[in-house]
């Protein structure tokens, strides 16, 4: 007995550890402090719940490198997200990258999951934020037009095709003309790893679910060629940019800025 709990125990340190070095990976290391900017830290398990790991330092980090992702991102392609009207975190898990608007002057904040514990505790904890709970399917609780940009950072990674296609639907109906949409996605890097029949699905440019029965957790992962996000997943959206492995706080996903047509 002791010794399966004592081997389980092992192999889940060393999954976390797999996954905080992958997770990790291009995340500066600035102390804890300096990163966490006064406000109330999720408790380890929702931290593991969303991230795969219960690095705090990680969380912070690169809840920090995400938000600054997404600036950079709009700047160079021209748009200044303290000129917009309203924003929101779709798939806010745990607040990682919400937390880092607290000081944003311009824009509403807002946050929607489908997860009752994460947003409970965002609700609770980041108070500066309009978070709110949707279902696995269905929609958001704003109405049509709401937002200048909506985000979902690691999302579509974990939703089959139908659902991933319905939610993009849904972003846009939340967007104004003009609004724009942030995903990322698990493109060639996340690939490589996969095992030879699915890679070459991939590389014929179908998109590859895995555990879809697990759809929304972290165990379903889903990967999505270039071409399947330009020619399908971004139906009705026009593509602003595209950067393989350019998701700085999701290290080695891809990150795509898609637009509503005015
Ligand atoms: C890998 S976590 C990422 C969380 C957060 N975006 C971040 O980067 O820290 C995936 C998140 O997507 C949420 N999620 C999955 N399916 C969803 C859905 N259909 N609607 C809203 N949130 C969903 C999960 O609950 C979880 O918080």
């Amino acid at each position: 007995m002791r010794t399966d709990r004592a081997s389980l125990l092992s192999r889940a340190v060393g999954k976390a550890r797999r996954l905080s070095r992958r997770f990790g990976e291009r995340v500066t290391n600035v102390p804890i402090r300096a990163a966490n900017r006064g406000l109330s830290l999720p408790p380890s398990r929702l931290i593991y719940l969303v991230a795969g790991t219960n690095d705090l330092n990680w969380f912070l980090n690169s809840g920090a490198q995400a938000a600054a992702s997404i600036r950079e991102t709009l700047d160079r392609n021209g748009y200044d997200i303290n000129r917009m009207g309203a924003i929101l975190d779709f798939g806010c898990g745990a607040g990682r990258t919400l937390r880092h608007w607290d000081t944003l002057k311009g824009p509403k904040v807002c946050g929607s999951d489908y997860n009752p514990r994460l947003v409970n505790w965002c609700r609770k904890a980041l108070g500066f934020a309009d978070v709110r709970l949707n279902g696995l399917t269905g929609g958001v609780a704003w109405p049509d037009a709401t937002f200048d940009l909506a985000y979902a950072l690691s999302v579509f990674t974990h939703l089959t095709e139908p659902v991933g296609f319905a939610w993009i639907d849904e972003m846009a109906r939340v967007l104004k003309p003009g609004g724009l949409l942030l995903i990322t996605t698990h493109g060639d890097h996340y690939a490589q790893s996969l095992p030879e029949p699915e890679r070459n699905q991939y590389h014929a440019g179908e998109a590859v679910v895995r555990l879809p029965g697990r759809e929304g957790t972290n165990d379903c992962a889903t990967f999505h060629p270039p071409r399947y996000v330009k020619e399908r997943l971004s139906r009705g959206l026009e593509v602003v940019d595209h950067v393989p492995e350019g998701a700085l706080g999701n290290p080695r996903q891809d990150l795509w800025l898609l637009r509503k047509p005015s």
